[in-house]
């Protein structure tokens, strides 16, 4: 038998709980026969649980007792996360993680610490929820050089936009009705300000290029200041707005990696994403492009993925995981103002040469809107330099 212990009973630890034991009305089967749970820890109080047995609260617990193979962490957050997968490695046990933001700012360490001690550490979880995108990169595609990632990571931020275009809702009661179900992080700025996209962005570049890339690395502009009228210049250039994370490898072996909204063509898969839903498209220089689709948050996708990261060890499928990653390179990411691209541009006044007047259905007074030449964003600030700009927004072409 391999026991497991799951950290934190929240909304995804909870989930993993019924899939291991066959417990919840819809998930009634048990994961896998080889694996039971052993324990909980949580510091609430749960003891009215159908679970309270396997409740503690001291995690010395866990990382004392021999018999417990493998550590679930689903707590959130870095701090303790962090000290405690550091400690559940040490004492011999692999760890399954969902926790982005350990493995985005200490992936490189982590593994190197699961070889040390001759065990594993996993997250598949930690990226796109529900969708197998982690072993695929790793393995399926591992005979490609990735030439492009670029994805819709956030189910938070991708239902917020979906439901202000299609129900008409405010940003706010988007926003509520993403944490009602269970889609956002605990403090919601980490979904709306891109940092969460910019964490999973980072895993999936380092296991494409094999070296950490840190988040402070990669640019990152969330969502917070896109408004209905940017949808409304969208929609007129047969374009939706979407917060993409991209990593995008060059000839000097730098790659380009950041967080941004972009203007993305109806006639992109990626404009179909709606909801909570993710999808994450890979340009290997041998399969071309390969894109993956599913629930990116929400408790039982995301239990699924860290469930089938536990049987992987259990049935000793896994036994060195992710290639190992070297260190962070200095000088290895460039930024995006390197990037050129056409522009959505919004003007108080002024225009702009050789660019496309762009006109929504609705005329909105006062301003004017244009879709640029493909240009850096310097050479954009450049070119609009006197001018008053309400925004501008980056096209995925
Ligand atoms: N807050 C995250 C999201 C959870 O909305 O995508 C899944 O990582």
């Amino acid at each position: 038998m391999i026991n497991v212990a799951v950290l934190g009973f929240g909304v995804v630890g909870s989930g993993v709980v019924e899939l291991l034991t066959g417990t919840g009305s819809e998930y009634s089967k048990k994961a896998d026969d080889l694996i039971q749970l052993k324990y909980i820890l949580d510091v609430r109080d749960f003891s009215d649980s159908p679970f309270a047995p396997y409740f503690v609260k001291d995690f010395s617990v866990i990382e004392q007792d021999p018999e417990v193979d493998i550590v679930v962490e689903t707590i959130g957050g870095a701090a303790i996360a962090l000290d405690f997968t550091e400690r559940a490695i040490k004492a011999g046990k692999s760890v399954v993680t969902s926790n982005k933001e350990v493995v985005a700012t200490n992936g490189y360490r982590l593994l190197e610490l699961a070889r040390e001690n001759h065990v594993t550490y996993l997250f598949e979880a930690s990226v796109g929820g529900g969708i197998p995108i982690l072993r695929p990169l790793n393995q399926c595609m591992a005979a490609n050089r990735i030439l492009e990632i670029c994805g819709i990571l956030n189910g938070t931020t991708n239902y917020i936009f979906t439901r202000m275009i299609e129900a008409g809702l405010t940003f706010e009661k988007a926003l509520m009705e993403a944490q009602e179900n269970g889609y956002a992080e605990r403090d919601p700025s980490a979904d709306i300000e891109g940092w969460d996209t910019c964490r999973k962005i980072c895993i999936l570049a380092s296991i494409a290029y094999g070296w950490h890339v840190l988040p402070e690395q990669v640019s990152t502009i969330g969502i917070t200041k896109v408004s209905l009228e940017d949808v409304a210049y969208a929609a007129a250039c047969n374009r939706k707005i979407k917060l993409l994370g991209r990593a995008i490898h060059r000839e000097d072996v730098t790659i380009c990696a950041y967080v941004e909204p972009h203007l993305v063509s109806v006639q992109n898969p990626l404009a179909g994403v709606e909801d909570v839903f993710n999808a994450i498209t890979v340009k290997g220089n041998a399969t071309g492009d390969v894109m993956f689709y599913g629930r990116g948050a929400g408790k039982m996708p995301t239990a699924s993925a860290v469930v089938a990261d536990v049987i992987a060890i259990a049935r000793q499928m896994e036994r060195s995981a992710y290639r190992p990653w070297l260190p962070p390179r200095e000088d290895g990411v460039v930024s995006a103002d390197t990037l050129s691209s056409r522009w959505l541009v919004r003007l108080k006044s002024g225009s702009i040469l050789n660019a496309e007047t762009i006109n929504p259905e609705q005329k909105i007074e006062g301003e004017n809107g244009y879709l640029t030449e493909p240009m850096t964003r310097p050479e954009l600030i450049k070119n609009l330099d006197g001018l008053e700009i309400i925004s501008m927004i980056r096209v995925l072409d």
